[in-house]
């Protein structure tokens, strides 16, 4: 069992925010399967992303990755809670915890969100620890906003709100999903973002950040996949995968920068001066499509580990693949048989 702040995620296993956690059917099948520690939805925002068929996923051949161009949920906020509550009603007995994924481009509605996420927080007495945040600052798919985590400080309008709701209440179990970085500076950027928000608490003067888990990482931006690369038979060579033509790839086309992102984010948080970042978790995410992948990331410093890609792919039956028994868990790169395995090869 892995404790992120409030919540307990046994086994260390969930899926990531993304298209295959987006309705009430989807969302039931990722909490009753016993395989999942936790669920994460999809990203929501305060009135719902205006949806239409430009936003899509591709699946890529001989690879097990993805490319979409999806925004964010067409469902409001409201609707996950109305969920969320809903399953969490059904099953007293259960401990599974939900992650919420919210994000905003307006502070003042992220602060409406974080009040509505309390209210469900606070309906029952044990659902403080039945329900945590993340918040998604690294889509690479909105026109005209990059993902704010390549710019760290622009963040710090909507971190303050999450702070200032922490402050309140500590019990609140709150998250950042991250983009892949891919230079030492943004990584420093990140963790000295973060630092700033720490503070030293209480009698014994614990030190305290309102971040209890970073995420990393979410899909590669600016990715162009054409759709004779594709599974789908028959594709037009000329043409692209996605409508857009750009869009965010996962799966194993990312799985060795996700990985880096992972280690150089767990070094650097056990390395800090800040105690209060060492306590903070990671969730591996990133072309884990095997049950070696989930041990890489565990190696790399992840203590939860997470796919988006594998589920879209196989359905929830994604999780059960992933907690297979590894034949060759020692022996890295060598006994990899994710693709054949998940692909039925
Ligand atoms: C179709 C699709 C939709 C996604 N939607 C979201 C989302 O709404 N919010 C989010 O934080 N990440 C989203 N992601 C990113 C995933 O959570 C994950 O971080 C990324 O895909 C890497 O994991 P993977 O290689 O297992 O797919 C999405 C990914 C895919 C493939």
């Amino acid at each position: 069992m892995v404790r992120v702040r409030g919540i307990d995620v046994h086994p260390p296993l969930l899926n990531t925010s993304c298209a295959w956690a987006s309705d009430l059917q989807q969302l039931t099948a990722l909490y009753d399967c016993p395989h999942t520690g936790a669920v994460s939805t999809r990203t929501a925002t305060l009135s719902g992303f205006k949806e239409d068929s430009s936003h899509t996923v591709a699946f890529l051949a001989g690879s097990l990755s993805s490319i979409n161009s999806y925004g964010y949920s067409p469902h409001p906020l409201s609707s996950y809670i109305t969920w969320v509550r809903m399953l969490l009603e059904r099953d007293s007995l259960s401990s599974k915890p939900f992650i919420i994924s919210i994000t905003e481009s307006d502070p003042e509605s992220l602060r409406k969100m974080m009040t509505a996420i309390q209210d469900l927080r606070a309906a029952h007495p044990s659902w403080h620890a039945r329900i945590a945040i993340e918040f998604n600052a690294s889509c690479p798919n909105i026109k005209g906003h990059p993902p704010p985590s390549y710019n760290f400080s622009s963040l710090s309008p909507f971190l303050d709100i999450f702070a200032e709701h922490f402050w309140a209440d500590p019990t609140l179990t709150i998250g950042l999903k991250l983009p892949p970085y891919t230079m030492a500076t943004q990584f420093d950027d990140a963790i000295s973002g973060i630092t700033t928000y720490t503070r030293q608490c209480g009698p014994s003067g614990q030190y305290v950040n309102p971040l209890a888990f970073l995420t990393c990482t979410n899909t590669l931006g600016n990715s162009l996949v054409f759709s004779d690369q594709t599974v789908e038979s028959g594709a037009d060579a000329s043409s692209f995968a996605l409508p857009p033509g750009i869009g965010g790839l996962a799966g194993e086309a990312i799985h060795s920068l996700s990985l880096g992102n992972v280690y150089s984010f767990s070094r650097l948080l056990a390395e800090s001066a800040d105690p209060a970042l060492r306590e903070i978790v990671i969730i591996g995410a990133g072309g884990v499509t095997s049950p070696e992948a989930v041990t890489r990331m565990h190696r790399a410093g992840a203590k939860l580990v997470g796919c988006a890609t594998l589920l879209g792919a196989l359905g929830i039956a994604a999780f059960a693949h992933l907690n297979r028994e590894q034949p060759n868990a020692a022996v890295d790169g060598t006994s990899d048989s994710s693709r054949d395995k998940a692909t039925g090869a």
